[in-house]
C-alpha cells in the first residue's frame, strides 16, 4: 500500500479521494493500493471521511518518510510551487493539476525532479481528463510536431455553448459553469483567456521542448464577446470558440495564441460543445489527431491525477525518465490568420498577463 499526501482539499482533491475509493480494487490489483494519510488545507473537513487527516503544517509530510508520493492541488503559484519543490529536492514524486505552476515553473521542477531520481507529473494540467500529456509525450515521439490547436478551457466553452444554444447570458452562464465546479477561483482566468494560454504553453514545450513565458502570448479571451458574434458566427457556417494554438515555424520560431475564433463547421473543433476540451495535433508523419473529452470537473480531472500518481508507484525502484524544458525566447506571437480559422476581429484588447 503506497501513502500519498494530498495538498489541497477543493475541488480536484476531493475528486482524488473519491475516486481512489470508488475504484480501489481495480488500483490495488494495478499497483497494491494507494492509502491518504495526510491532507494538507487551511480548513478542516469535519464531515468528511478524510477529516481526521487533515493537516495544517506541510512540514509533517515532508519529513515524513511513508510519503513518498505529493499530489499538489492547490491552485496558484505559492506556495504550491515552493512545496513542490521541497517535496520534489527530498525525493518525492509530485504529482499536479496546477497549471499555473507548470506553466510558470515546469523547467526549474523538471530539473529538480531529474537531479533528485524522481518524476514531476502533470497529466491534468491540461484537459483534465483527456490523456493528452502522456499522449504527446509518448505516443507522438516519433513525430515532429507542426501545429497544435485546442479548445482547452471547459468554462469558456461551456459559456459559449450556453450562450449560443439556450440563450443565456455570459454571467448566467458563468454561474452555472462554477456550481458544476469547472471555473478557476478567479473566474477572469477562464474568461480572459489566462487559463487557455498556460494551457498551450505546456503543451508547445511538450511538443518543442521549450517553454514559451505565457506573458509573451498574444491572449484574448471572451469578455467581450456577445450573442451577436455568436450568430454571425452561424451566418458564417462557423462556430465561436476560443482557440489556443501554437505553430513551429520552418525558422524554429514559436507561433502562439489565444482568441476568439470563427471555426468553420466542417472543422472537428466546430463540434465540441458544453465543459469538453479536444486538442487537434499536426505531426509531419501522422498528419492531423485529435483528442477530446471532458476538460474539467472534479472526476475527470481526478482521474488524470490518479493515473499519474498509478504510474509514479509502478516506476518506483526504476530509474525514472524525466523531460526537461529549456524556455523560449524565440516566439512570435501572433493571432491566426491562415485557412484554419477566420479571426473574429479583436474584441477588447489582449490581456496584460
Ligand atoms: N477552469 C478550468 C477550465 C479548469 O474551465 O478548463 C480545468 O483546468
Amino acid at each position: 500500500m503506497t501513502k500519498i499526501a494530498i495538498l489541497g482539499f477543493g475541488t480536484i482533491g476531493q475528486g482524488l479521494a473519491e475516486v481512489i475509493a470508488t475504484n480501489s480494487e481495480k488500483i490495488k490489483a494495478q499497483c497494491g493500493g494507494i492509502e491518504i494519510k495526510y491532507v494538507l488545507d487551511l480548513r478542516e473537513f469535519p464531515e468528511h471521511a478524510l477529516g481526521g487527516r487533515v493537516v495544517h503544517d506541510f512540514n509533517i509530510i515532508l519529513n515524513d518518510p511513508e510519503i513518498k508520493i505529493v499530489c499538489e492541488m492547490m491552485g496558484g503559484s505559492h506556495p504550491a510551487y515552493d512545496f513542490s519543490l521541497k517535496a520534489l529536492n527530498s525525493g518525492k514524486g509530485v504529482v499536479t493539476s496546477n497549471k499555473e505552476v507548470v506553466a510558470n515553473f515546469g523547467p526549474e521542477l523538471l530539473k529538480a525532479a531529474s537531479d533528485n531520481n524522481t518524476r514531476y507529473l502533470f497529466e491534468a494540467s491540461v484537459g483534465g481528463g483527456i490523456p493528452i500529456i502522456r499522449a504527446m509525450t509518448d505516443s507522438l515521439r516519433g513525430n515532429e510536431i507542426c501545429e497544435i490547436n485546442g479548445i482547452l478551457n471547459g468554462t469558456t466553452n461551456y459559456i459559449l455553448t450556453q450562450m449560443k444554444s439556450s440563450g443565456k447570458s455570459m454571467s448566467e452562464a458563468l454561474a452555472c459553469a462554477q456550481s458544476l465546479g469547472y471555473a478557476e477561483a478567479d473566474p477572469s482566468a477562464d474568461i480572459d483567456g489566462v487559463d487557455a494560454c498556460r494551457k498551450i504553453c505546456i503543451l508547445s514545450a511538450i511538443a518543442f521542448g521549450t517553454l514559451v513565458p505565457s506573458v509573451k502570448v498574444d491572449t484574448v479571451g471572451i469578455r467581450n464577446i456577445t450573442t451577436q458574434d455568436i450568430s454571425d458566427a452561424e451566418k458564417n457556417d462557423s462556430s465561436l470558440k476560443l482557440v489556443a494554438r501554437a505553430t513551429k515555424l520552418p525558422d524554429g520560431t514559436i507561433s502562439m495564441s489565444v482568441s476568439p475564433t470563427f471555426v468553420r463547421n466542417d472543422n472537428p473543433l466546430a463540434a465540441v460543445n458544453d465543459v469538453f476540451n479536444a486538442v487537434l495535433v499536426r505531426g509531419n508523419t501522422l498528419g492531423d489527431v485529435m483528442f477530446y473529452g471532458k476538460g474539467a470537473g472534479s472526476l475527470p480531472t481526478a482521474s488524470a491525477v490518479l493515473a499519474d500518481v498509478i504510474d509514479l508507484v509502478l516506476c518506483e525502484g526504476h530509474q525514472p525518465k524525466q523531460q526537461l524544458w529549456e524556455r523560449c525566447e524565440n516566439v512570435i506571437s501572433s493571432l491566426p490568420s491562415d485557412a484554419f480559422s477566420d479571426y473574429i476581429g479583436r474584441v477588447g484588447t489582449p490581456i496584460a498577463h
